[in-house]
């Protein structure tokens, strides 16, 4: 039986394993799509945001909304200039209710339903007779018409709301503004959040010229040298979570078959929050089925489609235990599995960590070709900004990340840094903000 168990084991190193010429080999692919995607064809979409470097000197008092997941957050943020800024306040709050009350993710959901329950919460937190610039983070891939309206090209992470695809996002929310009175809330600009990272990143620091969310989505957006339709300077938000010319194992085939959209978001689907939990759990059943695992007392959870979370991820790979104890005791409070094997504690270990690794070096393969398109010879300093759970809480991932960077370009790796971007979604909408606000 462990004979079989390691020989498994050693199957699913091969699959998920990123050897250094295979990184290469994925981030000439990126860079090839990049060019591709320039030229509107690819897979990446490669869209325009009318963004460019801010100049540090942005101030002034805006509101923001953060609007990329299940949990919204409306900020009050006043930016000091200089990469100085402070939160006055913030409120945060669910789309989806944890015990069913509402859903406004769900396809039952209409974008009035939405927008008005957005406005709702916006009230609270403006001051009447007061004016606000507001700036909206809002992380779907959308066409981005000028910058302050973007129409929603499709939904992504399994949203499903009706109405909202094809839309103009911020006269939807303009109208459920005026609605509940508050016309003093001005959408100055609508940015992706990977553009609002960057912005943070570079508000304080010239070298930035990428920002990335590694979180429940993944995408990232970069200071192209030359857009080509305006020929200037352009922050390009690539929706890099379409890109899909890398090696797919049979369980992102199955985790795809039974997504909301099949076919798309096939890098996103292999490294971000929202499914990588998932990857693992596919590869658990797979190994229950073979009884190579839990054979006593198979536990209902490794049927259940999305019962494990890259939290539980975390939680797996934080275990130093000699014994893994914090595994086992995550198992029977968890999962109701009493007894385990070493072997099998330390089997679950590795597949977390299989998962957790090829995640990151997928990331860090993106990273590369990006960089390899703007500065092929890596003489200049760069700045990646960075948000997101998986890179701020996953153990070892920016380790990770890092480390495949140093793999590739050596001792020119010390060029590249990662920086930790907290923030980026608020502090970067309102930068956005005070930019556009600016230019009328
Ligand atoms: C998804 C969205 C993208 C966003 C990312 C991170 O990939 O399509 O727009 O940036 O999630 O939130």
């Amino acid at each position: 039986m462990a004979g079989v168990l390691t020989e498994k084991i050693k199957d699913l190193k091969q699959q998920f394993r990123l050897s250094a010429s295979q990184i290469i080999d994925i981030a000439t692919k990126f860079e090839s799509e990049m060019v591709a995607g320039l030229a509107s064809h690819g897979s990446l979409k490669m869209l325009r945001t009318f963004m460019q470097k801010p100049g540090g000197k942005e101030t002034g008092t805006f509101i923001t909304i953060d609007f990329g997941g299940t949990n919204i957050r409306l900020q009050l943020v006043n930016l000091l200039g200089k990469g100085r800024y402070e939160i006055i306040r913030q409120q945060s709050f669910l789309l989806k209710h944890p015990y069913g009350a509402y859903d406004y993710t769900s396809q039952e959901a209409a974008a009035e339903d939405l927008f008005d329950f957005i406005a709702v919460q916006i009230g609270e937190l403006a001051e009447q007779g007061q004016t606000y610039p507001l700036g909206l983070t809002f992380s779907f891939p959308c066409r981005q018409l000028e910058a302050n309206r973007a129409v929603l090209i499709s939904w992504t992470k399994e949203f499903k709301t009706s109405g909202v695809e094809g839309q103009e996002i911020t006269g939807l929310l303009e109208k459920a503004l005026a609605k509940r009175g508050l016309s003093q809330v001005i959408p100055a600009a609508i940015i992706n959040d990977t553009t609002g990272t960057l912005l943070a990143a570079s508000y304080g620091n010239p070298h930035a010229d990428i920002g990335s969310i590694c979180g429940t989505g993944h995408n990232t957006c970069y200071l192209e040298p030359m857009e080509p339709a305006t020929r200037v300077p352009m922050m390009i938000n690539m929706e890099s979570g379409n890109f899909n010319k890398f090696p797919l194992t049979t369980y992102d085939q199955a985790l795809d078959r039974a997504s909301e959209k099949p076919g798309e978001q096939l890098l996103e689907k292999a490294v971000s929050g929202r499914y990588i939990g998932e990857v693992a759990r596919l590869i658990l059943q797979d190994m229950t089925q073979a009884r190579l695992l839990f054979q006593a007392n198979p536990p209902g959870f490794v049927a259940n489609i999305n019962s494990i979370t890259a939290g539980d991820l975390a939680q797996i790979l934080a275990d130093d235990t000699q014994d893994l104890t914090r595994i086992s005791h995550l198992l029977k409070t968890n999962g109701n599995i009493l007894i385990l094997t070493t072997e099998e504690l330390k089997a679950l270990k590795t597949i977390a960590s299989l998962v957790a690794t090829r995640s990151a070096r997928l990331v860090a393969a993106t990273y590369i070709g990006i960089l390899r398109h703007i500065d092929p010879g890596l003489t200049q300093q760069h700045v990646i900004g960075v948000d997101g759970s998986l890179f701020e809480k996953m153990p070892g991932y920016r380790t990770m990340v890092q480390e495949v960077l140093q793999e590739i370009y050596q001792d020119k790796a010390d060029r590249i840094s990662l920086v930790l971007t907290k923030d980026g979604s608020g502090v970067g909408a309102a930068i956005a903000a005070a930019t556009c606000a600016g230019r009328r």
